[in-house]
């Protein structure tokens, strides 16, 4: 499979990296800035891909021809907890987050638009805080 990970220098991307090329697959990882983790894997089946999901720029290299699979991974949690409280969170704080965690993901998949095989999957990694029905954890 040829797979496309957003945010995978770190964290739960490169976890997925890691995991994907274990098992044989062609993985397309991107990351915003610094290639972090990915700079130390060493697979022809790796290729690396510059894409900051926050602004309209694209990526920065080639697109694979086809996509199986597709993980919106990038993602912020924005301000600390206490910084996402109704008394002192602020519209730029939130506008930040909704760019990269909600258009970010829209902008990733019309840009590859077109590539994705017949069957292929779209991943989108959301969170607790993004969810409407959980009332349990809030403060934020
Ligand atoms: N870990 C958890 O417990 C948990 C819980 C709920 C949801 N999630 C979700 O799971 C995903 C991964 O989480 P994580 O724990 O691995 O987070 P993480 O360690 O903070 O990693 C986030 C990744 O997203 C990238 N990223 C952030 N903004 C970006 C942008 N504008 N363009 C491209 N890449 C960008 C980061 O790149 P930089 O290194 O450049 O910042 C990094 O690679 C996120 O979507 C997160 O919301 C995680």
């Amino acid at each position: 499979m040829q797979i496309f990970i957003t945010g995978s220098n770190r964290g739960l991307g490169l976890g997925f990296v890691r995991h994907y090329l274990r098992q044989g697959h062609d993985v397309w990882a991107c990351y915003r800035s610094d290639p972090g983790g990915l700079a130390a894997i060493e697979s022809p089946k790796l290729h690396r891909l510059r894409w900051d999901v926050g602004t309209d720029d694209g990526p920065a290299g080639a697109l694979p021809e086809n996509v199986d699979l597709l993980i919106n991974n990038a993602g912020i949690y924005g301000p600390d907890k206490d910084g996402q409280s109704l008394g002192k969170v602020t519209a730029q704080a939130m506008m930040e987050v909704f760019n990269i965690d909600c258009i970010g993901p829209l902008r990733v998949v019309q840009r590859l638009l077109g590539r994705f095989s017949g069957g292929a999957v779209i991943a989108n990694i959301s969170s607790k805080m993004g969810s409407s029905a959980d009332n349990s954890s809030g403060g934020t």
